[in-house]
């Protein structure tokens, strides 16, 4: 069955001497008292650095952004493979802020997608909806449309793949999306790859929640049937609260 996961989206956040005191922090209140696999994805400058702290551990590395290229001239650019040299487990790709602020399209995100693949790096492919589409009840359309990006993967290949539903409205606004509606979604999303991939991948996926989630709020969201973790963003940068969260499954 599907493992759960928490993974935290530090963004553009911390220097690296704070970026390692932290991950010191949540290795040290980690008890792997359950089976939930924390991700911490810290900015490309600490990536080297916290995947040596966090070697003797459950704890995985993952970057926030890369190149589609393998190499070449791309000034300020990282490319897959830069990361898998590193060790680096998991890649985010598509989150809302890129999307946003660098126009990311589908066909860039596919290709990212696919960078990161080649690389055995496991891509958290992000998806979801502002709040003028939910408002005029186009979210589930937005979503699909996000998702088609991916839709011409192989099934072997999709099957590799994390969903994280990040409501734009509920990403750092401090408005969380209800239990109700992060189920409804996430249900939507595992129909979706269960029609294009089958159901075997469907049930395999884990789809993680991401929008102002804390350890008060973890729990409901946690505790529905497709919700299989969360992608954390500020609340990652306190070690209680990131642990808080992980220990609401
Ligand atoms: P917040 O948890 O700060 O709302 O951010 C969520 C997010 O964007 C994680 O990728």
């Amino acid at each position: 069955m599907r493992k759960n996961r928490v993974a935290g989206n530090w963004k553009m956040n911390k220097s690296l001497q704070e970026g390692e005191e932290l991950t010191k922090n949540i290795i040290a209140l980690n008890d792997n008292s359950n089976d939930v696999e924390l991700i911490i994805i810290p900015p490309f400058v600490q990536l080297s650095s916290l995947v040596k702290l966090t070697q003797n551990t459950d704890i995985k590395i993952g970057s926030q952004n890369n190149h589609e290229a393998k190499s070449g001239a791309y000034t300020g650019e990282i490319s897959a493979s830069m990361l898998s040299a590193l060790g680096v487990s998991y890649g985010l790709v598509g989150h809302s802020e890129r999307r946003t602020y660098f126009n990311e399209t589908n066909e860039q995100l596919l290709a990212k997608t696919k960078a990161l693949l080649s690389e055995g790096i496991i891509p958290i492919f992000c998806c979801g909806e502002h709040l003028n589409e939910r408002n005029s009840n186009q979210h589930f359309v937005t979503v699909e449309n996000q998702l088609n990006a991916l839709k011409e993967l192989t099934a072997e290949d999709f099957a590799k793949l994390i969903i994280a539903y990040e409501p734009v409205w509920a990403i750092g606004t401090g408005e969380t999306a209800s239990a109700e509606q992060a189920q409804e979604m996430h249900a939507f999303i595992r129909k979706y790859i269960s029609s294009n991939f089958g159901k075997s991948i469907a049930d395999n996926c884990s789809v993680l929640y991401g929008g102002s989630c804390k350890p008060s709020n973890a729990k409901e969201l946690f505790a529905m049937p497709d919700v299989d973790g969360g992608l954390i963003g500020g609340a990652s940068l306190v070690a209680e609260d990131f642990i808080g969260i992980k220990n609401s499954f």
